[in-house]
């Protein structure tokens, strides 16, 4: 019989039974399941609704599933519906009448929002340690190539030079933001919302506070109706994840890019690439376009939970078991993505030389040479009109502008001198542009030192 099956005459149909059960895909929070019910059982003894012995023998009895769960020795059935009551079905199948005792003053309602609150953040935790991971590969990438320059781009035209460093710094920033947001997240996530009940909290004086503390909650829920049905905090962590996996794309397309003939600035390790099973010659980079491809399921994640939520009145409604295969598809694609892209990263090998020739052709310096003009007092609207005009000529010609003989700058304006060459060669370019947060070696190196800081601050 049901745990629930009190009031019924009929059996539930086997094609309901299937329908209504998650034990399928909320097993996994077994865990959680079991060491919230050791704190209420703890509770539930030391506020004398139970005895202190009743309480003993629930909570050393669920250590007992916990074993038998972890050693794959337990069965979970499908016609105990949930883990929540797969796990109490074991407790009672193992001490009987005591067993029964330990939901008293619980609902699933509160249960469940419990143990997702704790599943998730402990997801958290790990995501976190390989974000770090990928920063500290970030930082080692960008510490050894401050000074290699490659073109910088908008539209995908070349516009500007920067460095390696520089480009890859712009991640560790995006990615630094993620690790904020995810902690940000963990915090709205770490509430307790047991004794909330089904939905107007319980009669029994509980000690809300011990529960909490137990299981290192910040605080507890103040409304019990909020208490059993926000799942705010698993669409924002959904959110959070569609940002880390869009930012992880933004690289793997430019990765993929890079990675062409055509650019051949990067070249991935034979170790994370693929071959075609008709094309001899192809090594594609499968990785980074499996990881382009799973964001689309993440924000189909996070899409679904908004979804399914936005027209559930209070309280609980069953709607919202359907946030579980939600969240638990973008927590797992973003576990499974974020240290393959790492791997990715710390084995493909970089065409330095490839880099700076990019960032040679295609007039990146443009911008200089109507700066140099500025330092020559010319308008800088005036400036750049000649400079239009030069870029026009060397196109025409088939020139770069650092090519252009003497006589060919004092035709575009006699306020060019022989210090031009100098003013616009690449590297110049770069390092003259060392205020905070541009590409010269010293300012890339304070990003990098903020971003040391940040690691051992945040982590
Ligand atoms: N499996 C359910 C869920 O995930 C647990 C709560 C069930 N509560 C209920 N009143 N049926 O939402």
């Amino acid at each position: 019989m049901k745990l629930w099956g009190g009031r019924f005459e009929k059996g539930t149909d086997e094609l309901v039974n299937d329908f209504n059960s998650s034990i399928r895909f909320d097993k996994r929070m077994y865990k959680q399941d079991i060491l919230g019910s050791v704190a209420h059982a703890t509770m539930l003894g030391n506020c004398g609704v139970i005895t202190k012995e009743e309480s003993e023998l629930i909570v050393k009895t669920l250590y007992i599933i916990l074993e038998e769960i972890e050693n794959g020795k337990a069965e979970f059935l499908i016609d105990a519906e949930d883990i929540h009551m797969n796990i109490e079905t074991m407790l009672i199948a193992k001490i009987g009448d005591t067993g029964k005792k330990l939901h008293t003053g619980r609902s699933r309602n509160d249960q469940v929002a419990l143990d997702i609150r704790m599943y998730l953040r402990d997801e958290i935790d790990e995501i976190l340690i390989m974000i770090k991971n990928l920063l500290l590969s970030l930082s080692k990438i960008a510490g050894d190539n401050l000074e290699t320059i490659m073109p910088g781009y908008t539209h995908l035209q070349k516009a500007q030079p920067i460095t390696l460093a520089h480009h890859i710094c712009a991640y560790i920033e995006m990615f630094s933001r993620d690790t904020l947001r995810l902690k940000d997240t963990r915090k709205r996530m770490n509430i307790m919302p047991l004794g909330s009940g089904a939905l107007a909290a319980t009669t029994y004086p509980f000690d809300r506070e011990f529960v909490a503390e137990k299981l290192s909650f910040d605080d507890i829920t103040y409304n019990s109706l909020d208490g059993v049905s926000d799942r705010d905090f698993v669409i924002e962590l959904a959110g959070s994840l569609s940002i880390i996996m869009m930012h992880l794309s933004r690289f793997c397309e430019e990765l993929i890019l890079w990675n062409t003939n055509e650019f051949s600035f990067v070249e991935m390790d034979d170790s994370c690439s693929t071959g075609s099973s008709i094309m001899p010659q192809k090594k594609n980079p499968d990785v980074a376009e499996l990881i382009r491809g799973k964001v689309g399921r993440v924000y189909g994640d996070l899409m679904s939970i908004l979804t399914t939520m936005k027209g559930i009145p209070l309280a609980y409604n069953k709607d919202m078991q359907e946030d579980k295969e939600c969240i638990f598809d973008a927590v797992d694609t973003v576990k499974l993505c974020l240290p393959v892209f790492t791997k990715m990263l710390d084995t493909m090998k970089l065409n330095k030389e490839n880099m700076l020739k990019g960032a040679s052709g295609g007039f990146t310096n443009a911008t200089d040479v109507a700066d140099y003009l500025v330092r020559k007092n010319i308008p800088f609207r005036q400036a750049h009109e000649i400079v239009g005009k030069m870029v026009l000529y060397a196109t025409k010609t088939n020139k770069a502008l650092d090519e252009f003989t003497m006589e060919e700058f004092k035709n575009c304006s006699n306020k060019i001198e022989d210090d031009i060459y100098e003013a616009i060669n690449l590297k110049t370019c770069v390092e003259g542009r060392k205020i905070i947060g541009g590409p010269a070696k010293d300012a890339v190196l304070k990003t990098l030192d903020k971003c040391k800081t940040f690691i051992e601050k945040e982590f």
